[in-house]
């Protein structure tokens, strides 16, 4: 899901997709490079569309809130589509940038949680993005792909909220 809703962005987004198909060039032939602007796409697929939305936890003690007083042992659901999409503390949160990922996470005062956090964060983390962001140079190196059809997901728009990824269409050409 992942994967091809990167790939799909990138078919929407040519600027973009330059810049993976250097990264792609370069690294081409090395045994194991780190793709990190693949990377930094398919993190963006996952702060547009994360595949977990929810987070789960249960609170261990008694927290104070501006509004109030939670008692300890409260359920807390965390959606990830509102603090990835908060547009009160990120500039042009509807937008494909996979350039907020490639700053570093200190410059942001702001959370994404496309693989949660803390203790129980994602262990599949690493592999996760080893394997997409290989998956999509992969699929890149020598073609280019189009969305179809070609006004799906336009850079001059902001991102839907949802994109089915089953649904998703491409006209491929060889370079
Ligand atoms: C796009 C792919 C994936 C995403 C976005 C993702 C995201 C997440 C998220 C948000 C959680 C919840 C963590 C929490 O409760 O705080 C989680 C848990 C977990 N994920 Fe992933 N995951 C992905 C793929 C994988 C893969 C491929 C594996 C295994 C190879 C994996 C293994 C786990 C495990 C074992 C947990 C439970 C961790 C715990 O409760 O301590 N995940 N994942």
């Amino acid at each position: 899901m992942a994967t091809f809703r990167a790939l799909a962005l990138l078919a929407a987004h040519p600027n973009q997709a330059e810049r993976a198909q250097a990264e792609i060039v370069e690294n081409a032939g090395k045994p194991a490079p780190e793709l990190v602007f693949l990377r930094a796409c398919l993190l963006e697929s996952l702060r547009l569309w994360p595949t977990t939305p929810l987070v789960l936890r249960q609170t261990t003690e008694v927290t104070e809130w501006e509004n109030g007083t939670m008692p300890a042992e409260t359920s807390i659901l965390m959606l990830a589509p509102y603090f990835h999409r908060d547009d009160r503390h990120l500039d042009e949160a509807d937008r494909f940038n996979p350039d907020l990922w490639l700053e570093p996470e200190a410059a942001r005062d702001w959370p994404f949680i496309p693989f949660s956090g803390g203790t129980a964060i994602c262990p599949g983390r690493r592999v996760v993005l080893t394997v997409t962001s290989h998956m999509l140079a992969k699929l890149l190196h020598g073609r280019e792909f189009q969305l179809n059809p070609p006004t799906r997901l336009l850079s001059s728009k902001p991102m839907p909220p949802l994109l089915n990824n089953y649904d998703l269409e491409f006209q491929v050409r060889t370079q």
